[in-house]
């Protein structure tokens, strides 16, 4: 399973990106918001930083302004992935884009059925919610499930990108359901690889080890 990073945080990005386990980075607008910068500087600088895939959303909502809008976001760099809301316009310009070769993600995803269209439009992700559904008291890993059934039935070249992702948990239940990415906010890469029982073992070892007086080199 691949992993994404979350965030338009560049310096974030740069220091996650050196443990290796990033595949690729998500942003939005309101990432774009929280990091306040350019978002065409900030995505050309994720870019150059990143070997993968990098989703850069439009804000647009009709379909003429909305394929411009993403027109100029994959010019940026090839590994741009231009990000569309689920409606039909956003599916229209998916379609499109998809049509000429730039990759597209479907975002805002909260339903089997709209998955299916985001396929459909060509998509080369499609980025279901988990969290905010599991906020409303539904649940979210129920449509994971349902979209990899719905994709492997048809099979669509469509990968399904768990988004709204709130803990370890639900990045332990996308890998059990075999979802293809995770995207992430960086606090929650870190929590992946933390335990407790891992420092206490560890500081166990290394005062072990101080009273040998031994040194490995
Ligand atoms: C990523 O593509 C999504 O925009 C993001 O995961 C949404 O997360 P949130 O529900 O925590 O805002």
């Amino acid at each position: 399973m691949k992993i994404f990073l979350d965030t338009a945080d560049i310096d974030e990005i740069r220091t996650l990106n050196e443990t290796g386990m990033v595949d690729g980075v998500t942003t939005n607008p309101s990432l774009i918001a929280k990091a306040g910068r350019n978002i065409l500087d900030t995505t050309a600088e994720i870019c150059a930083l990143v070997d993968g895939p990098v989703s850069a959303e439009v804000t647009a909502t009709d379909y003429e302004t909305m394929l411009k809008e993403g027109e100029k976001l994959a010019a940026i760099a090839e590994n741009v992935t231009v990000k569309v809301p689920l409606t039909i316009d956003g599916l229209r310009v998916c379609k499109h884009l998809s049509d000429n070769g730039t990759m597209v993600n479907v975002t805002l995803c909260f339903s089997a059925a709209q998955a299916l269209m985001a396929a459909k439009a060509g998509a080369s992700f499609i980025s279901p919610f988990v969290g905010r559904l599991d906020d409303i008291g539904a649940d979210g890993m129920n449509l994971i499930s349902d979209i990899i059934t719905l994709y492997d039935q048809y099979h669509f070249n469509t990968e399904v990108l768990v988004a709204s992702v709130r803990g370890p948990q639900h990045v332990v239940d996308a890998a059990l359901l075999g979802a293809d990415v995770v995207t992430i906010p960086p606090k929650i890469l870190t929590q992946l690889y933390q335990h407790p029982l891992t420092d206490k073992g560890l500081a166990a070892f290394l005062a072990d080890w101080e009273k040998t007086g031994q040194s490995i080199l």
